[in-house]
Formats: structure tokens, sequence, C-alpha cells
């Protein structure tokens, strides 16, 4: 971040913390219909408009270091096979072979030679997923093996850090994150290392637990013996961005305030002042929670099982390389990052309930929360409006407030 924005930034927290009510103007939100979070036609049509069209984090370099190494990728439409080739590009197939369907790798990650070879009459294919060979070529009336390579998606990268875009006709993805890819040059994301990956399961639609990574208005109550010691929400400093990217600074309560689990950790030396003097929290929008710092960065993943049920993906990146085990530091960085994620999940399967029943018509947001209703005015333009049944849409209110 250079001078001038990080002037803005701290004449911003400087504004909220003295404000004694929204800017003028800024509008009333009226509540998020529930239906948006439970109703099946709605949440059908946010699978296959957004979801299968949107840029989806899927891995890490280090995860498939050489030639051949692949990974699955499961959060498509389709089990998706990410595999690096000879020239050190990452390809991105449907794990689908063009003959009739079985799979083409079984393992959730491993390492062929040259080829990706199906298990069931073997059909082969080249690692940019040409189809190279078949057996009994003479028996296919008519055959073009041009017309049958596998079936691409794109994959294309923020430094070390693999996106995939089911659309193939989506804005590249550098140009797509706009503002976000110079905030994170100072992360230096081409020298970040994979260092640890967790799972969690959450019995709730997987917006209920994305909205409450997009404010800090809940940390008083609860994080209260835990962030809420060191942040001070009242200065959160918010930044709308297009595409439904959004950012979230939040002050330290104290300047010289320092993070106790990462004093020993190698730091990155390029990070600028903001970052290291508040909470920078990221969203990629739709489902990637990245709150950056100097001893590096988890991603946070939101990934909807079904209509009702979530996994929480909770991925780290550290400026050196990990060992096995992990270090001390490391270990209770992340277990202690763990115990603030049960803090916050702890009403979710409880909010889905009252999404269930009668007594829930809507959220009701405030200034504070405007990063949620962004999120969702960007979910309805994904969608298109002509998608959504009337009762579930929600005006555009923020068109104004989104930066450059
Ligand atoms: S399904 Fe793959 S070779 Fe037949
Ligand atoms: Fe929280």
């Amino acid at each position: 971040m250079d001078q001038e924005s990080s002037q803005i930034i701290r004449d911003g927290i400087a504004y909220e913390k003295e404000r004694k009510e929204p800017p003028a103007g800024f509008p009333m939100f009226p509540e998020v219909p529930k239906g948006r979070y439970n109703d099946a036609e709605y949440l059908a049509a946010e699978q296959t408009l957004m979801w299968q069209k949107a840029w989806l984090f899927a891995g890490h370099t280090d995860e498939i270091p050489n030639a051949g190494d692949y990974m699955l990728w499961q959060h498509g439409s389709a089990p998706i096979v990410l595999v690096r080739d000879e020239n050190d590009a990452i390809n991105g197939f449907y794990n689908t072979c063009r003959h009739r369907g079985a799979p083409i790798v079984r393992d959730e990650a491993g390492s062929v030679k040259r080829s990706l070879v199906c298990g069931y009459h073997g059909w082969t294919y080249n690692l940019q997923g040409e189809l190279i060979r078949l057996r009994d070529k003479r028996d296919f009336v008519g055959l073009d093996t041009k017309c049958h390579s596998l079936n691409a998606v794109r994959v294309e990268q923020l430094g070390n850090w693999i996106f995939v875009n089911e659309d193939l006709n989506a804005e590249p993805l550098l140009e797509h994150l706009g503002p976000l890819v110079d905030d994170f040059a100072q992360m230096q994301p081409e020298k970040l290392h994979f260092i640890h990956r967790d799972v969690f399961t959450v019995n709730c639609n997987v917006k209920v637990l994305m909205d409450a990574f997009l404010e800090v208005y809940h940390l008083p109550s609860i994080h209260k013996n835990t962030v809420d010691r060191f942040l001070d929400h009242r200065g959160c400093h918010i930044s709308l961005f297009k595409n439904g990217h959004s950012r979230m600074i939040t002050p330290w309560r104290r300047d010289d305030w320092v993070d106790p689990g990462t004093v020993d950790m190698k730091q990155i030396e390029t990070i600028t002042e903001i970052p290291l003097t508040n909470n920078c929290s990221y969203n990629f929008f739709p489902n990637l929670v990245a709150p950056i710092d100097p001893a590096g960065v988890p991603f946070l993943l939101f990934w909807p099982k079904g209509t009702d049920s979530m996994y929480i993906e909770v991925i780290w990146f550290g400026p050196e390389p990990k060992t096995e085990p992990l270090t001390k530091t490391w270990a209770t960085r992340i277990k202690n990052f763990e115990r603030i994620l049960e803090e916050d999940t702890q009403f979710a399967e409880e909010i889905q309930k009252s999404i269930g029943a009668k007594s829930l018509k809507g959220m009701k947001l405030n200034y504070q929360e405007r990063r949620i209703y962004y999120w969702h005015e960007e979910l309805d333009r994904r969608i298109g409006k002509d998608n959504i049944d009337s009762a579930l849409q929600l005006p555009e209110l923020l068109a104004d407030y989104v930066e450059e």
C-alpha cells in the first residue's frame, strides 16, 4: 500500500472512531429476506449462475510441486483434476474420461509420469489433456481424437495461489480481482509457502457463516475474551471494490500491540505499515476471507455442502517452507485460530433453524455490516434479477460507495 492509500485509511479509521452516526445520506437497508438462505429455487440458481461461474481458490503450487503431480478439487459442479505439466503450467480438467465418463484419477492427490490414463479402457491423455492414445482405434468409426481432449476449466494464479473457474468466458483472474492484486503484492504471493489445511463442517447455509466473517460488530460479544481485547471494532474502515470484493481494516486498540503468537516467526519484509498496525481482512468474492499478517496468512474458504450444510476450509501460508512436523509456534498459532473459529461458528446452526421457523423474516443490517449487504448485492448481480423471485431480490444501494 502506498503512502497515499495508507493516509486515506488512517483518516478513515479516525473518522469511523469519532462519528456519531452513519455518513449523511447513507441508505437504510431493507431486511435481507431469509429465503435467500433456504429457498430451493434461489439456492439452485445461486449454484449454477454464481458458484459455477466464479473464480474460486483451489490450491497452492506447493501442493503439486513436480511435473505430473495432481490434486483433485471437489468444489465445482463435478470433480476437477489439477495437474502440473512439463512446462510448469497448472492445467485443470473435469475428472471425467471422454470415452464413457470414468474418473481419470481416483486419489485425492498423487503423481503420474507423462500421461493420465483412464482405468476403465485405457484412454490416455497428455498433461495438457489431449487424447494421445486409445486401444482399438479401428473400432471407432470416424473418431477425431483432437475433439476428445479432457474438458478443461480455467486455471489462473495470483502468485502461488491457484484459482479455478468453470466459466470458460470468465474475465481473467487478475483483472477480475482488480485492486486486491496491488494490495496483495506486499505479501509476495509468489514466494509464500503452503503450511497447513483443516476442514470443518457446520450445519448451516454457507451464507450464514460467510456473513459472520464480513463484519466486526460481533467482536465485543462473541470474542470478548479473545479478539476484542486487541481490536477496536468502532474504528473499522471498509472498502468495497468492483465484482463484490471488499476489504475491512480494524485498528489495534494500541499501536504498539504485538501479536504474542507470531513474535518468533519469520516476517514478510515487504509488508507495509497499515497491515502491521491493524487487522486487514479481505473478501475475494464469493467465499475467500483472508486476514493478512506479516507472519503469513490464513485463507478461510466457505463451501456449500448442501442447502443447509457447509464446510470451512482453513489453509495457512507463510514466508518459510513448512516443516514436518510443524514448528511449535505454527501449531500453537493454528490451534489458537481454531478457538476463534469455534467462537464464530457457535450460533450458526441455531440461526439456520431460525431461518426455517416462522419467528424470523430476514436479516436486519446496519452501516457497520454493509459488506454483507454488498456481498448479497453482488450475488444478485451474478444470478441476474430475471432469475430471482422478486420477493427475494435486494435493491442496489451501494453503487456510490464502491471504490475505484
Ligand atoms: S471410460 Fe475411460 S477409457 Fe473408457
Ligand atoms: Fe469473528
